[in-house]
């Protein structure tokens, strides 16, 4: 063949690639019009019968020279990336397709589907799959998040590599025993000591911290954190992410434990006052922070501090989102305070590592939306 019919023939090509890709963009916008009706009517995403339809309708028109089953896998690709757009027509809308964006992923995977997941154990509980794979399906991504129950931590950092895992959050009890076993830590997850999410590169493994950032932001929804005092109780790994971002976002911190070293190390370490929690009374502050698992699932009626020290607070939030509200916040509102649930702080710990894994704008409102639900059920 000569030099010059290769060229046209590539013409061809790429006319018919141009003619394409307008006939499969305009295909697209059909479906999100089909999206927008869907979610209006209440309707699912996925309707296995339609998608029959059209497959049967393709193989009886196709004229050759693909083959049926050729057809067949192409439109498969097409049928799913527009199952996709449809969820995504339901972002803003109403729950009932962020469900369906949920269980879209395990239909659409593919081998460049990029894999992201929680490491832990126990991890059955984790809602973090829920709201990862609810934020890929409406944004359209390619892309699942996986719960891994992990024995063998060294182990399966190594397996995670070489199955080219893009990305992972970290669970309790490995946020601090994962410090020495990867290869970057950033300052913030240092200065924290403890890691709660995973970046894989080229140049291994990045660990830092998001849990700072969740507790920030369900504070600031309270009340501005610069030139506050909160007073902290608790002295584990989540009152160290909760006293790392309110000192660094100009507030003052009160560390009240129930043993002495631990509160004090604590307080010591990031220039604060501490007392003993029995002396909680005696202490004051704008906003009251429980970072003890105390009221948490299933011990629902325990509160970490007597109910009669908290008038003296304009604000109160938990750290616990299971319940949503903790006999210490039901107190605390009936007491007149301001409260925010720690289901903002996990939210938003998660929004920060989609934003890190993705660079994208996580669907903030509906991941919110997809764990609340499942927490009022469980
Ligand atoms: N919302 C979120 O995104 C998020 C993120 C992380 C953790 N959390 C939640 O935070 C809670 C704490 O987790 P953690 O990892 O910080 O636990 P941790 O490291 O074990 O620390 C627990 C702290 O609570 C204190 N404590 C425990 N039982 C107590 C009791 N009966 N009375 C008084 N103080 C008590 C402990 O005091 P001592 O020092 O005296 O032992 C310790 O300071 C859990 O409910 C967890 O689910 C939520």
């Amino acid at each position: 063949m000569s030099k010059g019919s290769l060229n046209r023939l590539r013409q061809d090509i790429e006319a018919l690639d141009h003619e394409l890709l307008r006939l499969l963009n305009e295909r697209a916008s059909v479906s999100l019009q089909i999206g927008r009706l869907k979610v209006q009517e209440g309707l699912d995403i996925r309707d296995p019968w339609r998608e029959q339809a059209v497959f049967k309708y393709l193989a009886q028109h196709n004229k050759g020279p693909l083959k049926a089953r050729e057809i067949e896998e192409i439109f498969g690709k097409i049928v799913a990336i527009s199952r996709r757009i449809q969820s995504a027509a339901s972002f803003g809308g109403p729950a009932r397709p962020v469900e369906s964006a949920d269980a879209d992923p395990c239909c659409t995977l593919t081998g460049e589907t990029a894999l992201y997941g929680i490491i832990g154990n126990p991890v059955a509980h984790s809602m973090s799959p829920l709201m990862h794979n609810t934020a890929f399906g409406l944004l359209g991504l390619d892309a699942i998040y996986l719960p891994f129950e992990v024995e063998d931590l060294p182990g399966a950092l190594t397996g995670m590599k070489a199955l080219n895992v893009k990305g992972a959050s970290v669970t309790h009890p490995f946020k601090t025993q994962i410090l020495g076993l990867i290869d970057e830590i950033d300052d913030t997850a240092e200065k924290i000591g403890a890691v709660n999410t995973l970046v894989f590169g080229k140049d291994g493994i990045r660990g830092t911290n998001t849990d700072w950032v969740g507790a920030v932001r369900c504070l600031e929804v309270l009340l501005p954190v610069e030139g506050h005092t909160f007073v902290v109780v608790g002295a584990g790994g989540a009152a160290r992410a909760v006293v790392f971002g309110i000192t660094s976002k100009g507030g003052n911190v009160m560390v009240v434990n129930r043993s002495e070293e631990k509160g004090r190390s604590l307080a010591d370490e990031f220039d604060c006052a501490f007392a003993l929690l029995p002396e909680i009374g005696a202490v004051g502050g704008d906003c009251l922070v429980n970072t003890t698992p105390v009221g948490m699932y299933p011990k629902t009626d325990a509160m970490p501090v007597p109910k009669g020290v908290l008038s003296s607070y304009k604000a109160v939030a938990d750290v616990i989102y299971n319940p949503v509200e903790t006999m210490l916040l039901k107190e605390a509102k009936a007491a007149g305070c301001k409260v925010a649930s720690g289901f903002h702080m996990f939210v938003h710990q998660g929004v920060e590592q989609f934003s890190t894994w993705t660079g994208r704008k996580a669907p903030v409102r509906e991941m919110e939306a997809v764990v609340y639900e499942r927490l009022l059920r469980t």
